[in-house]
């Protein structure tokens, strides 16, 4: 056991030394821009209800004795307790000194309940009250932000309370605008710190399970925070390590600061920053990797974001947790590639900060530069995502590497509490962007159509709330785009589609969306006992942006489950998509893309043949971990037809046109009495695609190593195979 004295023995590497000898004074010439002593907030606007209609004369209501203000009054958000919100914003003034002090007191909730220094849109400067903990005390303490560099820059002051729980309000008093330095608020005033160069990456030791701490990666020289992290942190032995990219502050000294860390904890100590990631060495090796299904490094992955082809590459960004096996504030982790299906994961591209995780979006091309964020004849690649499930916002680049977040952001703003993942499309015919959003509207899914010229300035053209085609309607992550039926450039039709799979096929005029069909299943293999209902286990799947084969290419999270690992879930496969008739109306069907086929090593393709239930495994020769397997048949009369894959079972019962697999059942119709399957295994589950693509079946599930054999058999009656090949696949980690 270590001592408790070793975060004292930190201590001395505090970044923000936190003076209060150099407070309260106020100093010649010092401007006071508000010390809220009037009735009323004057030209201050007023949003929400927690601030009450002017300033506190101290405490409101039966708040703690408020202490540590200037005269009689001051901003005070207690009005309705902890539970209102709101928000004062001041009028837009020049900054002309060095610094800004002010007073504040109340909770130390970061973005929350704090105070901003906002410039163009973007915020500059921020600091949050003392308290987090229950008890502490109501008196304001001073402090204030350096901001001799910003001098000449219009901005305005806002002072936030979003925060309802403990704590959740805020006080402020006497904003001045001075060149006597106040005590700096880094907002990391009581955390634990320590200071580090930058090299090129900073590792994060990391434990599956730890608490999970915040932390504030800060620079030394102006104390502005540049990343807020959630992290399993170790505080004893790293399990594995989390590595974020800080090459923008190489050579110069972070600060990294933890909200809480026990006293034997490592944790901080450990941090380090290296020119390549620490603990990598098993990359792509690890027991239960994928091989050729895309994982993350490091960390939480789930929906994929932002697909495009930009620059000569496809681009796939991922909600990310480079830090936690599960789900925490995600960044938008990025990885680029020439054929779709070999990978190469680059740095994070966009990280959360004051307004939340990134949520999940999507990327366009910006071509003829609407948006004018192109660069010397470059169109911009541009990213719309939703900032902590509330606003929508834009970034962009111009060389597919490095994103910056649009100064004017939000481009929409708050529709509901509930409006998330952006998708956004070029529509030819009307010559605008489009954007379909998640939108919960009185405790309902609903998806919102928005229309803009520019990506930046975006209007609301129609509401979906499909009461006429099944009532409570697409939830999540909607995608919107186009195929021709059939492959008939005559006969195209819209599809709009929810993070579960399920779609509605209809038209689209560039405003509304007019259903033509029902709410539609997409993928298959419902829990036993259902036939009709999907597990979920393909997840927000999302299409290619500007693929140049013109193809509708879609990748989904896929949830695999990997214990013991230094990441966790993975990406499906690409799938092409195509729109087919049938009996019942137009249907969507999968298919892998043809680069998949790139992968295929030894090739094992069997004559057509009969196989009657006395015929011996045709496939006991074959075995393998990474497979692929085609295969067309015609099973007669009540024929039922068992492929053991690894051990995991497929049934195909053509009296019932089921398939089950692994004890999950799937409609699966004969065409003109032919079943066609396409099945994959890789490491962590089984794709099958059955019934040419209609029938689409992700099972997330850990193969047993040592199981790579393959059989097939037949009960009942015989199965005529027309086509059956095996393709053992390689690595797409060239492993
Ligand atoms: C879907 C989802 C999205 C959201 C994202 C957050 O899996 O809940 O709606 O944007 O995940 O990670």
């Amino acid at each position: 056991m270590r001592s408790p004295l070793s975060v004292l023995a930190i201590l001395p590497l505090l970044c923000a030394v936190f003076d209060l000898s150099a407070a309260d004074v106020r100093g010649e010439g010092d401007e006071v821009f508000a010390d809220f002593e009037g009735a009323d907030f004057g030209a201050w606007k007023v949003e929400g209800t927690a601030f009450g209609a002017g300033p506190a004369q101290g405490k409101v209501g039966d708040q703690w004795a408020v202490e540590g203000f200037h005269g009689h009054g001051l901003a005070n958000s207690f009005h309705g307790g902890d539970a209102a919100e709101g928000k004062l914003v001041s009028p837009p003034f020049a900054i002309r000194r060095h610094f800004i002090s002010f007073l504040i007191g109340g909770g130390g909730w970061e973005g929350r309940t704090c105070i901003n220094l906002v410039i163009d849109g973007k915020i500059a400067r921020t600091a949050a009250g003392p308290n987090t903990e229950p008890g502490g005390s109501e008196k304001l303490v001073p402090s204030g932000w350096d901001v001799g560099e910003l001098a000449g820059k219009t901005a305005s002051i806002e002072i936030v309370d979003a925060a309802t729980g403990g704590w959740g309000h805020i006080t402020v008093d006497d904003i001045v605008f001075t060149d006597a330095k106040p005590p700096l608020a880094t907002r990391m005033l009581s955390y634990p710190s320590r200071e580090i160069v930058a090299d090129r990456w900073l590792n994060l030791p990391v434990k599956t399970g730890a608490r999970k701490r915040t932390v504030l990666i800060s620079r030394k020289g102006d104390g502005q925070i540049e990343r807020r992290l959630e992290i399993e942190l170790a505080d004893g032995e790293p399990e594995w390590w989390g590595s974020l990219d800080v090459s923008p502050w190489r050579g110069e000294t972070l600060c990294v600061s933890v909200d809480k860390l026990s006293s034997d904890s490592r944790g901080l100590e450990r941090v380090a920053s290296t020119a390549t990631p620490i603990g990598r060495e098993n990359l792509h090796g690890e027991a239960l990797r994928p091989q050729f299904h895309f994982s993350a490094q490091r960390g939480w992955l789930n929906d994929p974001n932002g697909l495009a082809f930009y620059n000569g590459e496809y681009h796939m960004f991922f909600q990310h947790c480079p830090f936690s096996w599960s789900h925490a504030p995600n960044f938008w982790g990025h990885a680029t590639s020439k054929d779709l299906v070999h990978w190469q994961e680059l740095g994070d591209a966009l990280a959360p900060d004051e307004f939340g995780g990134i949520w999940s979006g999507s990327g366009v091309v910006d071509s003829k530069n609407t948006s004018g964020l192109g660069e010397s004849g470059k169109p911009p690649f541009v990213l719309v995502y939703t900032a902590g499930g509330q606003t929508q916002r834009i970034a962009s680049s111009t060389d597919g590497r490095t994103f910056t977040k649009f100064a004017g952001n939000p481009v929409v703003k708050n529709i509901t509490e509930g409006n998330r993942d952006p998708k956004v499309i070029w529509h030819e015919p009307t010559q605008q962007w489009v954007m379909v959003l998640y939108v919960e509207l009185d405790h309902r899914h609903t998806v919102h159509f928005l229309t803009s010229p520019n990506l930046r300035d975006w209007t609301l053209a129609s509401v979906l709330k499909g009461d006429a085609i099944g009532g409570n309607f697409l939830f999540e992550c909607p995608d919107l785009f186009a195929l021709p039926l059939d492959g008939d450039a005559k006969q195209m039709k819209w599809i709009l589609s929810a993070a579960n799979t399920e779609y509605v096929v209809g038209s689209f005029d560039g405003k509304t969306f007019a259903a033509e069909t029902e709410k539609l299943p997409g993928q298959r293999g419902g829990k036993p006992q259902s036939r009709e209902w999907s597990d979920w286990s393909y997840y927000a799947p999302q299409t290619f942006s500007d693929e140049p084969k013109g193809r509708r290419v879609q990748i989904g999270w896929w949830q695999t489950v990997t214990r013991g690992m230094p990441f966790n879930q993975s990406m499906s496969l690409p799938f092409e998509l195509r729109l087919v008739s049938t009996g019942e109306g137009p249907r969507l069907a999968w298919k892998p893309v043809e680069e998949v086929a790139s992968l295929r090593g030894e090739a094992h393709a069997l004559q057509p043949f009969k196989l009657t239930p006395e015929t011996a495994n045709p496939l006991a020769a074959i075995s393998g971990e990474l497979l692929e397997i085609e295969a067309e048949f015609e099973p007669e009369g009540e024929a039922e037809v068992t492929f053991s894959v690894r051990g995991v079972p497929l049934i195909y019962d053509a009296k019932q046109q089921v398939l089950t697999v692994n004890g999950r059942h799937a409609p699966a119709p004969l065409e003109k009495g032919r079943q066609t399957l396409t099945i994959f295994a890789d490491r962590t589950g089984i794709e099958i695609l059955a019934s040419g693509g209609r029938t689409f079946i992700p099972v997330p599930l850990n193969l047993d190593p040592k199981e790579t054999s393959l059989s097939l058999a037949a009960r009942r009656a015989s199965v005529q195979f027309r086509r059956l090949e095996v393709y053992e696949l390689r690595s797409i980690w060239g492993r």
